[in-house]
C-alpha cells in the first residue's frame, strides 16, 4: 500500500481552507490535518469533512501567534507520523474591528507575517524527514502585490487604507516566503506563494456573494495542484490558479 502524504494546513476550519481540505479529502492518498485554534471548530470541520473523504483526515491544535501552541503541534505530529510532507500556511486575519490602526497592525503582522515565519521554522526539521520531495505553500492575497497597488488594480482599490495593515503583512509574507524558497529550496523542498482570488469566507463583511466573491471551491482546485507538486517547476514563484502572479 503507497504511504500517504501528511499535509498540514493551519486554519483549516473555514473558508479557503476548509474548501481544500474538501478538495483533498477525494484522494486516500492523503493523510490531512487541520490546524486549529479551537478544538471545538477543530472537531466539527473533521467531523463534516469524515461523512465524504476518501482521505484520512484529524485535527491538531495550533494558535499561530502562541510559540508554545506550535511546539505542541510539532511534537504531536512527530509523535503520530515522525515527518510532515506538506505544510500550507493558510490561517490568517484581517481584524477589520480592532479599535486603532497600531492593534490592528499589530495583529495582521502577528498572524499573517510572523506567525508563518514561526510555523515554518518549527516544522521544517519535520519537512525534512518527508520520504518524497517537501513543500511549503503560504497563502498570501493580490493585496500584498506590490505592483498591482503601484498600478491601483482594482483589487487594491478595495483595500484601499483600511486594508493597509492586512496588505502590508502580505507583502512582508511574500518577501518571507522568497527567504525560505532561498534559504531552504531544492530538489527535496519546494517553497511557494499561492492567492485564491477573492473568496467567500470569515475573512472580512466583504467577503460576500453580493460583493462578487467566488466559491472558495474554486479557488481550491489550484492549490491541489500545487500540494500534489504539479506546479514544482515554479519553486520560489507567487502563484495563482492560473498562472503567476505579480510581486
Ligand atoms: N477570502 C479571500 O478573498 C482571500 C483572498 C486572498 C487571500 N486569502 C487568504 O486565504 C487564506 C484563508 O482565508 P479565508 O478567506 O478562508 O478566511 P477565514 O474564513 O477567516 O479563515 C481563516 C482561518 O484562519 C484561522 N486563524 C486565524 N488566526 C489564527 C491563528 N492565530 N492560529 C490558527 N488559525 C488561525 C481561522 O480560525 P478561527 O475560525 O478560529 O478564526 C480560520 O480558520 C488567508 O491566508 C487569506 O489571507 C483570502
Amino acid at each position: 500500500m503507497t504511504q500517504q502524504s501528511v499535509v498540514l494546513k493551519t486554519g483549516g476550519n473555514s473558508g479557503f481552507g476548509f474548501a481544500v481540505a474538501e478538495e483533498l479529502g477525494s484522494d486516500s492518498t492523503k493523510h490531512i490535518l487541520l490546524g486549529c485554534r479551537s478544538a471545538e471548530k477543530g472537531e466539527k470541520a473533521v467531523a463534516e469533512l469524515q461523512n465524504r473523504a476518501q482521505a484520512t483526515i484529524d485535527f491538531v491544535r495550533l494558535d499561530i501567534t502562541d510559540e508554545k501552541s506550535i511546539s505542541a503541534a510539532v511534537s504531536e505530529v512527530e509523535k503520530k507520523y515522525g515527518r510532515l510532507d506538506v505544510l500550507v500556511n493558510n490561517a490568517a486575519t484581517l481584524d477589520q474591528n480592532q479599535e486603532s490602526l497600531a492593534l490592528q497592525m499589530a495583529s495582521c503582522f502577528e498572524t499573517n507575517s510572523t506567525g508563518v515565519a514561526l510555523a515554518v521554522d518549527a516544522f521544517l526539521p519535520l519537512l525534512k524527514k518527508s520520504t518524497s520531495v517537501a513543500r511549503i505553500i503560504n497563502i498570501s492575497s493580490g493585496a500584498g502585490s506590490l505592483r498591482r497597488r503601484v498600478n491601483q488594480s482594482p483589487n487594491a482599490q478595495v483595500v484601499g487604507m483600511q486594508g493597509v495593515a492586512y496588505a502590508a503583512s502580505k507583502a512582508a509574507l511574500n518577501m518571507i516566503t522568497l527567504a525560505q524558497a532561498k534559504a531552504y529550496g531544492g530538489d527535496a523542498l519546494k517553497v511557494f506563494v499561492y492567492t485564491p482570488g477573492f473568496v467567500i469566507s470569515n475573512l472580512s463583511t466583504l467577503n460576500t456573494v453580493e460583493n462578487g466573491a467566488k466559491s472558495p471551491k474554486d479557488g481550491a482546485l489550484g492549490l491541489v495542484k500545487v500540494i500534489n507538486g504539479e506546479r514544482d517547476s515554479e519553486h520560489g514563484g507567487f502563484l495563482s490558479e492560473s498562472g503567476q502572479y505579480e510581486w
